[in-house]
C-alpha cells in the first residue's frame, strides 16, 4: 500500500507559477511571441497553470518522453514516444517538464530542440532535485527545489497514479 504526505501545497504551486510566468513574460521582448513545449505526461498540469498565467502571445506544443519504467529510477534511456506537430525555427522556445532529476531526459531533449534551430531555448521545470544531478543541464525557471524524495501529484506520477492531485506529495511505500 502507498500512502502520501504533502511537500508543496495547492495554493504554494499556483502562487510560485504566477510569479514564473511574470518572470517569463519580462524576459522576451513584448511583441515577440513565446513557444512552450511541455513534455508529457508530467509536464501538462504545469504547462496548462503556466500558459493562463501568460499573455495571448503564447502558442504551445507537447512532446511524449518516456524516461523511467514503471518503477522510481532513472533508466538513463529516453524515447521519443511523440514529436511536435510545430516547426520550432527561428522561435522563442521553452520546454516545460515537471521535475529534472538526473538530468539525462531534459539534457537529452534540449539537444533535439536545439538542433532544429530555435531562435532561444530556454528550460522551465516545477521542481528541481539537484542531489540527483548525472549530467549538467542548464534549467532557467524553477519552481522548487526538493531534497531527494519521491514525488507525486500535480502531473507527477507513479505507475500512471497521483498525477490528477492538485499539490506535490512525497510516496511513502
Ligand atoms: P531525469 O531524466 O532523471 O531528470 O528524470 C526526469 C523524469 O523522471 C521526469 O520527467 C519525471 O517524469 C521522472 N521523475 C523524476 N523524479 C521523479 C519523482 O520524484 N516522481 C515522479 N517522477 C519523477
Ligand atoms: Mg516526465
Amino acid at each position: 500500500m502507498s500512502t502520501t504526505t504533502t511537500l508543496i501545497s495547492e495554493a504554494d504551486i499556483q502562487a510560485r507559477i504566477r510569479s514564473l510566468a511574470g518572470e517569463i513574460e519580462r524576459d522576451y521582448p513584448p511583441t515577440e511571441g513565446v513557444h512552450l513545449v511541455a513534455v508529457l505526461k508530467g509536464g501538462f498540469m504545469f504547462m496548462a497553470d503556466l500558459v493562463r498565467a501568460m499573455s495571448e502571445r503564447v502558442t504551445m506544443d507537447f512532446m511524449a518522453v518516456s524516461s523511467y519504467g514503471k518503477g522510481t529510477t532513472s533508466s538513463g534511456q529516453v524515447r521519443v514516444l511523440k514529436d511536435l506537430d510545430s516547426n520550432v525555427e527561428g522561435r522563442h522556445v521553452i520546454l516545460v517538464e515537471d521535475i529534472v532529476d538526473t538530468g539525462l531526459t531534459l539534457h537529452y531533449l534540449q539537444d533535439l530542440l536545439k538542433a532544429r534551430a530555435p531562435r532561444t531555448l530556454k528550460t522551465a521545470c516545477l521542481l528541481s532535485k539537484p542531489s540527483r544531478r548525472k549530467v549538467d543541464v542548464q534549467v532557467d525557471y524553477i519552481g522548487f527545489t526538493i531534497d531527494d524524495h519521491f514525488v507525486v501529484g500535480y502531473g507527477l506520477d507513479y505507475a500512471e497514479k497521483f498525477r490528477n492531485l492538485p499539490y506535490i506529495a512525497i510516496l511513502r511505500q
